[in-house]
């Protein structure tokens, strides 16, 4: 039986362990892909310290994967040996439900399959996944940069698609870090007067180069009325990791504006009723998106030039990836390499 390497968590909370196994054989509708790179984002942090209901361990993290169709299993179509594919955070639905049948929504309520939560992830030299995970990758996009749009990427991107802003509206990126610098490309390019709002002021000059016409350094709590001072926006995407800091962002929203929240926060993020209902503002969440979404996010890169910054590490490496982002020191995606 032919082996491969994987960073796998022993026991939520525990250390990511470099382990030896076996290659796994695709199932009906499934496909064995070569991983070759795969981007850590932050919602890893789900799987490794295990807040993810009815997770199991052993696991494998990671849903930004990128590489090679290895092999096919029985009835799948439409894909061949070779393909380039990126596998995200959406890894299938059972095709049945209502979400499914409708089409709208990137979850399944029956049985949603997720990325390196409902079986392993990329942080190895193989996957297996259900072939509706699978994304092509333009040949314009590498390996390393396909990785991070298969989550970060596709998750601003889509969220910002369909987010009411048209071109020439302020729309806002909140905390920028993997999704964020990525989120600050794509609203510039879709046309709107870009603001970025970080902590501190050393993001400043990384996000005048990513594109963003505007900086606002937030950590004085005060960033809402700052950009209430511009005029208000008409989107606030916000991509931290604090419902505290989310809710800071209120303020700064314009007549019929949206909080747009894809940033996953484990503290209450406190809004009060009347600074919604003045200016008929809102609040709303986004779930990435569905691997088609993620083919038109990498289209859309290829065309408007679109790229992650990367740091690339060795697969062993992971631990020390995964520690960087988490003390918010990456810049700003790191990507794990398989080769030796
Ligand atoms: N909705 C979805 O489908 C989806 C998809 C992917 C990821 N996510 C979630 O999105 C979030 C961001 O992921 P990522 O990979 O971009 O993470 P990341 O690279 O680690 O960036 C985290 C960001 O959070 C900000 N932050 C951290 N602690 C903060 C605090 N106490 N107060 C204010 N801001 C704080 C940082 O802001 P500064 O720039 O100010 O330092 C940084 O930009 C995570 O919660 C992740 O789970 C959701
Ligand atoms: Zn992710």
């Amino acid at each position: 039986m032919a082996k491969m390497r994987a960073m796998q968590v022993p026991k939520a909370g525990g250390k990511l362990e470099l382990v030896e196994k076996d290659v796994p054989t695709p199932g009906p509708g499934q496909v064995l892909v070569k991983v070759n790179a795969c981007g850590i984002c932050h919602s890893d942090s789900l799987t490794v310290e295990g807040h993810w209901p009815g997770l199991t361990f052993p696991r494998v993290p990671g849903h930004e994967a990128a590489g090679v169709v290895e092999t096919l299993g029985a009835g799948v179509l439409g894909w061949k040996v070779g393909d380039r594919v990126g596998i995200g955070w959406y890894g299938g639905s059972c095709g049945y439900c209502d979400s499914c049948r409708r089409g709208k929504f990137v979850f399944c309520l029956n049985t949603p399959l997720i990325s390196g939560i409902s079986f392993d992830g990329g942080y190895a030299d193989y996957i297996v996944v259900p072939k509706e995970a699978l994304a092509h990758i333009p040949d314009e996009v590498s390996d390393i940069d396909a990785g991070p749009l298969m989550c970060a990427g596709v998750t601003t991107f889509n969220s910002l698609r369909n987010s009411g802003a048209i071109a020439g509206d302020t729309v806002v990126v909140h905390g920028i870090g993997g999704l964020g610098h990525l989120a600050v490309q794509f609203a510039v390019k879709m046309g709107f007067r870009t603001v970025a709002v970080a902590r501190g002021a050393d993001k400043e000059a990384l996000a005048k180069k990513l594109g963003a016409h505007i900086y606002i350094d937030s950590a004085d709590g005060k960033a809402g009325e700052a950009l209430a001072k511009l005029g208000g926006a008409r989107v606030i995407l916000t991509t931290v990791t604090s419902g505290a800091a989310m809710a800071e962002m209120i303020p700064g929203l314009g007549l019929g504006g949206k909080l747009l929240i894809v940033g996953a926060a484990f503290d209450p993020m406190p809004v009060s009723s009347l600074a919604l209902i003045g200016g008929s503002k809102s609040v709303a969440g986004w779930a990435s998106g569905s691997s088609i979404d993620s083919e038109d996010t990498m289209k859309f890169s290829a065309l408007a030039g679109v790229k992650p910054m990367t740091q690339v590490m060795p697969l062993e490496r992971a631990q020390e990836g995964y520690d960087l982002m988490m003390s918010n020191k990456a810049r700003f995606r790191v990507v794990l390499t398989m080769g030796k």
